[in-house]
């Protein structure tokens, strides 16, 4: 198959408080609050929040459920995302270790993988992160009062996936998605799509002792990673794709106001999304006042008081420029 997927689309996870989230994301990472709605499925109202590069871009989405409320926390392990990673240009892991350090926020020490310095560092809900440096991401950053354009965030540079096998979600990476195997280093296989580099990479961890860890939505744990395609027409021609492969475990089209999304369960345990980059998230609010104020998708307008009621009063700290 030509495969259509661009790249990486979004990467959801589950957090545990909505302010102390946004203040990581937005104070600490220095990512875009691009968005503040709700969880579409199930009956609690749970925010879902988005963050983004300066240009909201496709690939650079982090988007987060506060589960508090709900109160799971997540058991880490394989079948699961085990680290997202967000693209630096060169020189930045230096800057990330001495921000770390000063703010108190949990990082390790600097490392390098596939030729590149990386700096592993945690959420405060136990999502574990990686600032990965690349020099050619040409990505517009946001930036703050104390994080320069030199150093900010361009977007994702990858995620890597804790699997126990790696054979069968190779072959759905590959034959299923058209990513192509590009090198190996250590436990990690990485896998690029549309060229590969910072946005275009998967990378396979293979950890065959590690316990398969949570599924459901809860805190601590990524939930799914979404994959890029252009329309609704891609979309489906991919799905077809991997249901004649055999991955019928292939969702219908869902809605989600910002793009459409199909489902799939890889054979490594990991949820996989594939996201339309067609409608975008400027459909209900002005692209330079994105996420600024809590916003429902219209089939929800109508029950705004009662959705509205339980949730978590939040401040999006204006540090932005
Ligand atoms: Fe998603």
């Amino acid at each position: 198959m030509d495969s259509p997927i661009t790249g990486l689309h979004h990467i959801t996870s589950g957090v545990s408080g909505a302010q102390e989230d946004i203040d990581f994301l937005t104070a600490t990472v220095g990512l875009r609050m691009i968005k503040q709605t709700v969880l579409f499925d199930g009956s609690n109202p749970i925010y879902h929040l988005y963050y983004a590069n300066r240009n909201a871009e496709v690939g650079s989405v982090m988007t987060t459920f506060p589960f508090r409320k709900v109160g799971y926390v997540g058991r880490k392990g394989s079948g699961q995302v085990k680290t997202t990673g967000f693209s630096v240009p060169r020189g930045a892991v230096a800057f990330w270790s001495e921000r770390f350090t000063r703010l108190g926020a949990p990082h390790g020490h600097a490392g390098e993988r596939f030729g590149q310095r990386v700096l592993h560092f945690s959420h405060p809900a136990g999502l574990e992160f990686e600032m990965i440096e690349q020099a050619d991401d040409r990505r517009d950053p946001w930036t703050t009062q104390d994080i320069p354009a030199d150093a900010g965030v361009r977007g994702f540079h990858s995620v890597a996936m804790s699997v126990r096998d790696t054979e069968e979600q190779e072959r759905f990476l590959t034959e299923g998605l058209g990513f192509k195997k590009v090198g190996s280093d250590g436990a990690y296989t990485r896998f690029a799509i549309n060229g590969g580099g910072a946005g275009r990479t998967i990378d396979l961890l293979h950890q065959p002792d590690v316990k398969q860890g949570s599924w459901v939505f809860c805190q601590g744990v990524v939930h799914h990673v979404a994959l890029a395609v252009p329309t609704e027409k891609e979309q489906l021609a991919v799905k077809a794709h991997l249901e004649g492969l055999g991955y019928t475990d292939c969702s219908e089209i869902k809605d989600r106001n910002y793009f459409h999304s199909v489902y799939v369960r890889s054979p490594g345990g990991i949820l996989v999304e594939l996201a339309t980059c067609d409608i975008g998230f400027a459909v209900d609010e002005a692209a330079d006042h994105l996420g600024e104020k809590l916003l429902l998708p219209p089939w929800f307008e109508d029950r705004r008081a009662e959705i509205v009621a339980p949730l978590e009063p939040i401040t999006v700290p204006h540090h932005a420029h």
